[in-house]
């Protein structure tokens, strides 16, 4: 859009760049932020146009991302080029996601390299290594409490090791994600060493305070994230002698993103990843971006547009990475997300799905598909380009945040509710066969979170303590489906390490001081690769995970009507213990699967006649995509054993 104003904002501040920029050959870089500058300009002039420094602020904006184009390779910015012309790549149903810990995985980023293979064998063409920069050692928040966003960890490899994973992931076409931790930084990076020194400009980038009075005016709406550990949102720092925010742990100090000189810094250690040959930047923690008092502190306006201007920043100078938002928050939040009154996502292309997560785990838990059905059903629509990040386990704790209008249209009441749930998982309930820990209860609230390993969880470490196969294979079953619906539901699917292979809860962070207090740890395991060799060998457990994860995510790849179109129906089967779902071809409706699940221990029957309005024939014989077979059918009725899933098309 032409528009006066920025255009002559605009040709000042191409004058005045550096002369070691204005030599350099710009010309992509000039279209790009052509068509993007009246964008660029509106968002920084609503964040920040109030300031004297405005002009200054957006030259410095506009040579941050000069530099970042500057310093792209050859070879990258071809990437962004055949990116653009196929830009609904992401959306295609060939990609499937492992998140991992460098050293949960491997011994090293240098041996995370030579251990690539594994991925190639499993089908995983997406890997999200998690943080790998600096943290003190102790204090780390699991490497989102960074001291240096420029400098990799050097207990775990350099740059150079890092070129080397980007070089082999390219070789075998998988992409790298890797984290931007953009909403606080440890307490021991050089900006908060500065602060607590005294220098101004870094107390800045801060939330600083010198008494109680607007830390507690803001207390008053903020909820806590860590209550147990880290009560509270505000720290005292002795050195100064004043308050930081630090709404994570108290050595996670909150960045003040209504200082352009935050944005600036936190936009070229963007860039800085993106031509590090990085695919996807995960943006850590993205509802936290803005603080307001007497708000939540969450999901404010402002951090939409921070996002926005991220994005429109990062089209111009690297327009190839894709932006995932890790925002776990109610549904109707996580929407927007990708960016309200748009087609296309113009803050992130990708978000967690952290309902779905957590109704899957609610559906194991009673059996019954209630609650996963309401849930699915108002799961606000998305963006054309965009898509869901679709998981069952991650790094991070389970918290079981539905709507509550969905707990009650369920028939449940949402405290007693969550209650059972949370008993449910962390084994204190009779019948549960789920080995999890309640993680951060809150005794004012009542709330409370779950941590554990897949799984524990779905009970596979019970039952193999118990040595009952009959124990084993339920949990087998539930594990896979539980997978077998994130790689059907349409997005990508992010497996978690260990989940391929059963690995179960890792106790051995109780005796270690600096992770005792945080029970997330005993889900981020250390791969045992003797052990993960019997996946090669028949008759166990991880051998039947491994191989049934690997036909899935094989048969993904071919099913084009798992491909993240928008293109679901969610179908009422009336039988509670089902959930069914039609994917079709958005091109070639007629190209269908229908996805069917029993949560139940018992078996039960999918009734053809009930679902004949969405087009299916009740007539029709199916066969399973999944086991080549077909499923039992009776008339018009398909029978599903206990905890069985179908992927049907019709024959
Ligand atoms: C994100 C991470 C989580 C971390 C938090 C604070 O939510 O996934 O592990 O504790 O941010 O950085
Ligand atoms: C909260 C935050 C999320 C974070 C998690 C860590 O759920 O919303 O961002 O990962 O806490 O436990």
């Amino acid at each position: 859009m032409y528009e006066q104003v920025s255009h002559s904002l605009l040709n000042a501040i191409l004058d005045d760049l550096k002369p070691e920029i204005r030599r350099q050959d710009l010309r992509h870089f000039y279209t790009r932020l052509g068509a993007n500058f009246y964008a660029i300009y509106s968002l920084f002039f609503k964040l920040y146009g109030q300031r004297e420094d405005f002009n200054e602020q957006m030259l410095r904006l506009v040579e941050t991302m000069a530099k970042g184009y500057i310093n792209r390779s050859a070879e990258l910015e071809a990437v962004d080029i055949q990116r653009e012309q196929d830009h609904n790549w992401f959306l295609s149903q060939k990609w499937v996601g492992m998140a991992l810990y460098t050293t949960g995985f491997a011994d090293s980023l240098a041996d995370l390299a030579v251990k690539t293979p594994y991925f190639q064998e499993l089908g995983v063409n997406l890997v999200h290594i998690m943080p790998i920069l600096m943290c003190p050692t102790g204090k780390s928040d699991g490497g989102y409490a960074v001291s240096d966003f420029r400098q990799i960890d050097d207990r775990i490899g350099n740059l150079n090791d890092l070129r080397q994973v980007a070089e082999e992931f390219k070789k075998r076409d998988i992409l790298l994600t890797l984290d931007i931790v953009l909403n606080h930084t440890s307490d021991e990076h050089e900006w908060a060493k500065k602060a607590a020194k005294g220098e101004r400009r870094y107390q800045d980038y801060y939330y600083i305070f010198d008494n109680r009075e607007i830390p507690d005016m803001f207390e008053q709406s903020m909820p806590e994230i860590f209550p147990e550990s880290d009560p509270g949102n505000f720290t005292w720092n002795v050195e100064m002698q004043k308050w930081v925010m630090t709404v994570f742990h108290n050595y996670q100090w909150d960045l003040n993103y209504s200082n352009p000189e935050v944005f600036i810094e936190m936009l070229d250690i963007i860039l800085f990843w993106a031509n590090q040959g990085v695919d996807i930047l995960r943006l850590d923690a993205v509802a936290f971006l803005w603080k307001k008092i007497g708000s939540t502190c969450q999901n404010e306006r402002n951090a939409h547009l921070i996002l926005q201007l991220l994005k429109d920043c990062c089209q111009v100078t690297s327009p190839g990475v894709l932006f995932i938002a890790e925002a776990i928050v109610a549904p109707v939040e996580v929407i927007k997300y990708f960016g309200e009154d748009a087609i296309i996502a113009k803050e992130c292309e990708i978000a967690y799905n952290a309902t779905f997560m957590s109704l899957l785990w609610d559906a194991i838990a009673t059996q019954n598909t209630k609650l996963l059905y309401q849930g699915i059903k108002h799961l606000p629509a998305k963006l054309e380009r965009a898509t869901w990040l679709n998981y069952v386990r991650c790094h991070d704790d389970i918290g079981f945040g539905f709507d509550d209008n969905d707990v009650r249209a369920a028939g449940y009441e949402p405290f007693a509710h969550r209650k059972f749930l949370v008993d449910y998982f962390s084994g204190h309930f009779e019948a549960s066969p789920a080995r999890g820990m309640v993680f951060m209860r809150n005794d004012e609230t009542g709330d409370a979170r779950i941590c554990g390993s897949l799984a524990s969880l779905a009970g596979l470490e019970a039952a193999s303590e118990s040595g009952d196969p009959v124990k084993t294979e339920i949990a087998v079953n539930k594990i896979l489906l539980l997978h077998s619906l994130i790689l059907s539901f349409g997005g990508i699917p992010l497996l978690y390490n260990g989940d391929a292979l059963g690995v179960v809860n890792d106790y051995s962070y109780q005796d270690d001081p600096s992770k005792s207090s945080d029970n997330r740890w005993i889900h981020r395991p250390k791969i045992n690769w003797e052990r993960a060799d019997l996946r090669k060998k028949q008759g166990t457990v991880e051998y039947t995970l491994f191989n049934a994860m690997k036909k899935m995510i094989a048969i993904r790849k071919e099913t084009s009507a798992f491909a993240d179109y928008n293109n679901r129906e969610l179908l009422d089967v009336r039988n509670e213990h089902l959930l069914c779902f039609l994917r079709f071809n958005h091109l070639r409706p007629s190209e269908r699967v229908l996805v069917v699940a029993n949560f139940d221990a018992n078996p039960q029957y999918l009734d053809l006649e009930v679902i004949a309005g969405s087009g299916i024939n009740p007539y029709a014989q199916f066969i399973d995509l999944y086991n080549g077979c077909k499923p039992t059918q009776y008339n018009r009725q398909i029978v599903l054993p206990p905890y069985q899933f179908y992927w049907l098309t019709e024959i």
